[in-house]
């Protein structure tokens, strides 16, 4: 098993941004799961797919070549952009909530952590609790609702608000914090504290 630190939090509690910043002071590489969600929504609405069609959706999901480095692709075409884009914000929810595109989804970030050769930093909804819940460190990220649509721009507090409230509510690997995760609050915190205090509970982990 590689070395593996997860991180798990809403929409806008700082994932992505920590996850980076701590790979980069580690040395490790860093995957964001909510990219290849983000890419299935992207080349569904391009194949005119209803997210609501599951079977569809799915079957996108279990043929997609995804990459997410150096930049977003799904079938060789780059998506970085695009997967930020306000009609992709509103799908996603209902293509993650998909079970089967969960399946192929959580297969493919086993399979690249089995070929990681370091360590590895993986940010996403349901690390801790279903994808790599042997994780060295297991982190929760949050922050206010204000704080995270703040950090959102764009997006709008309403949008994030109705995303969490899917991303926390649906019946597959819903949004949760393991039993076992560090709770970090990150309102009011630089990322280097929260960083500080990752690479804190890492190396707490070596000493035991
Ligand atoms: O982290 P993000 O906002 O880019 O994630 C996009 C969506 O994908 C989010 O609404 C929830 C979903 N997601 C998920 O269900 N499981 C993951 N491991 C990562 C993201």
């Amino acid at each position: 098993m590689r070395d593996i630190i997860a991180i798990d939090g809403p929409a806008g509690s700082g994932k992505s941004t920590v996850a980076r910043a701590l790979a980069q002071r580690l040395g490790w590489s860093v995957l964001d799961t909510g990219a290849m969600y983000r890419a299935v929504t992207v080349e569904s609405l391009r194949q005119h797919i209803d997210p609501h069609d599951s079977e569809a959706v799915a079957r996108v999901a279990q043929s997609a070549q995804i990459r997410t480095r150096p930049r977003v692709s799904i079938n060789g075409r780059d998506v970085d952009d695009e997967i930020r884009s306000e009609a992709v914000n509103v799908a996603v929810s209902v293509v993650a909530a998909n079970v089967a595109v969960r399946e192929a989804m959580v297969q493919r970030q086993r399979a690249l952590a089995e070929d990681e050769p370091g360590g590895l930093v993986v940010e996403g909804r349901d690390i801790s609790t279903v994808v790599f819940p042997h994780a060295r460190v297991k982190i929760y990220l949050t922050a206010s609702l204000d704080e995270r649509a703040r950090r959102r721009g764009d997006e709008g507090h309403e949008s994030v608000a109705r995303r969490d409230h899917v991303d926390s509510s649906r019946d597959a690997s819903p949004l949760r914090q393991a039993h076992d995760a560090i709770a970090l609050d990150t309102t009011g915190l630089s990322v280097d504290q929260v960083v500080e205090e990752i690479v804190q509970c890492l190396k707490n982990t070596t000493s035991n």
